[in-house]
């Protein structure tokens, strides 16, 4: 097993580019399914959770062919003759529940394990189900197995309790090769959702008014293959961004859309730090005197959660306090305990978490335990003093391409050692 290892102090300087977006790249790759031919996907990250998803179509029986830089993907679900997503595959990657509306849609049956729990929160998938039964799947859960069944989904209108992301993207992508016009309020408004349904009418589909709370859809018969490049991943360039800020540094994040990062954005710029948009992307300039910010995490376009535990370290290191509110995970705090063993001052009550900044934070053995947690580890020991060992980084390589590769070229002191 991998660790990474950090000596903190550098100031990061210079360029990074942002590879394609994962929480884009996966809902993308399993709309494969709707068509049957050979779909191309340029830009595609190489991370865990893609090899997942391409190990999944694989198993359904598409064949998917990685060119040779890995970033571009060929895609061929004519083959598909299996429907059972396995709970090893589903428990690895709750996104594997992605494929569950374009089976149903495209092969009238889908079998798919039921994720269970995740170290950010229950996070059930009863919306999906909801709204599949709307249009008319007969649903049944066996054995910690989804089982749903449709001659052909009919359009219906959904309203979803909450605003949720996957949930919004089965849905869509269901409704696409729907009878009918189906329409979805309440749906989820994040980019990747804007970016999905550009690909489902880029397929032939119809679909309108993404990225807003109300979705239509107007079912199709058949949908064809694409060629499409993945949009940037916009946590990551907040991530780097992050960085920027904390190290007192001076970094351009290449390939980033602004426009996905305005709450990110502000609170970075709350916090002292010089934002400006620039050629290809955005520049970040740290300040020596970092401020305390207040921060809640909202579905988007409000401060998204996939960024709390990356700004808890710069409010760790702040002028004064701060108090994050965790509105969307009921359990994201895993990496204040590991944070706490660097010095930080934090206390948590239930979904808040207060922050009283200090001097310096000082370089241990700490423990990655979700994704976003590893991340917000790797940022602190930059700024820590002495040297940090992050284990189980197979956490951070699930949605970060080569993080300690991009952060040495920035100038950081990070390299990746086995943890035997
Ligand atoms: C997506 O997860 C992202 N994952 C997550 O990113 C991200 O944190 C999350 O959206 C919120 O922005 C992908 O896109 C692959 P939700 P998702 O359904 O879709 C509750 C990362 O770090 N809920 O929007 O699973 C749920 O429990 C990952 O890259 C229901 O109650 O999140 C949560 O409290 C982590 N019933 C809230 O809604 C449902 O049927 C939002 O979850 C569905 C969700």
């Amino acid at each position: 097993m991998d660790k990474i290892v950090i000596t903190g102090g550098s100031r990061l300087k210079g360029e990074v580019r942002v590879s394609g977006a994962k929480n884009a790249a996966l809902p993308i790759l399993a709309s494969a399914i709707l068509s049957g031919g050979t779909s191309t996907y340029r830009n595609v990250p190489k991370l865990n959770d893609i090899r997942t998803m391409s190990k999944l179509l694989s198993l359904l029986g598409a064949s998917v062919e990685p060119d040779k830089t890995g970033h571009q993907l060929a895609v061929s679900t004519s083959g598909i003759r299996n429907f059972h997503a396995p709970y090893e595959l589903v428990k690895t990657m709750r996104a594997s529940v992605l494929v569950l509306g374009p089976l149903v849609a495209r092969h009238g049956q889908a079998i798919v394990s039921l994720p269970g729990g995740c170290a950010i929160g229950a996070r059930p998938i009863d919306q999906h189900l909801k709204g599949l039964e709307a249009m008319g799947a007969k649903i049944t859960l066996d054995k910690g197995n989804v089982i749903a069944r449709a001659r052909r989904l009919q359009g219906a209108s959904i309203v979803c309790d909450l605003p949720t992301v996957t949930g919004t993207e089965n849905l869509m992508m269901a409704a696409a090769l729907a009878k009918g016009r189906s329409t979805i309020e309440n749906a989820a408004r994040e980019p990747e959702i804007e970016e999905l349904a550009r690909v489902i009418n880029k397929m032939g589909g119809r679909v309108q008014g993404a990225g807003t709370s109300v979705i239509t859809i107007e079912g199709v018969d058949e949908l064809h293959p694409i060629d499409h490049a993945i949009l940037p991943d916009r946590i990551e360039a907040g991530t780097f961004m992050v960085a920027a800020a904390l190290t007192r540094g001076d970094v351009l994040v290449r390939d980033c859309l602004p426009e996905h990062l305005e709450a990110v954005i502000a609170k970075l710029r709350a916090a002292g730090a010089e934002v400006v948009p620039e050629a290809g992307g955005l520049r970040v300039r740290g300040r020596a005197d970092i401020l305390g910010v207040d921060i809640t995490t909202q579905p988007h376009p409000g401060f998204p959660t996939d960024m709390q535990a990356q700004f808890m370290v710069l409010a760790s290191v702040a002028r004064g306090q701060s108090v994050i509110t965790e509105t969307i995970f009921e359990n994201r705090y895993m990496h204040v305990q590991e944070l706490a063993r660097m010095g930080a001052d934090i206390h948590v009550d239930g979904r808040t978490a207060v922050i009283r900044g200090v001097k310096k934070l000082t370089g241990t053995k700490v423990m990655a335990t979700d994704l976003r947690a590893s991340a917000s580890l790797v940022l602190a020991g930059l700024v820590a003093a002495g040297t940090t060992e992050v284990l189980r980084v197979y956490h951070l390589d699930r949605g970060y391409e080569q993080i300690e590769k991009k952060l040495s070229k920035l100038g950081a002191n990070v390299k990746r050692a086995r943890d035997d």
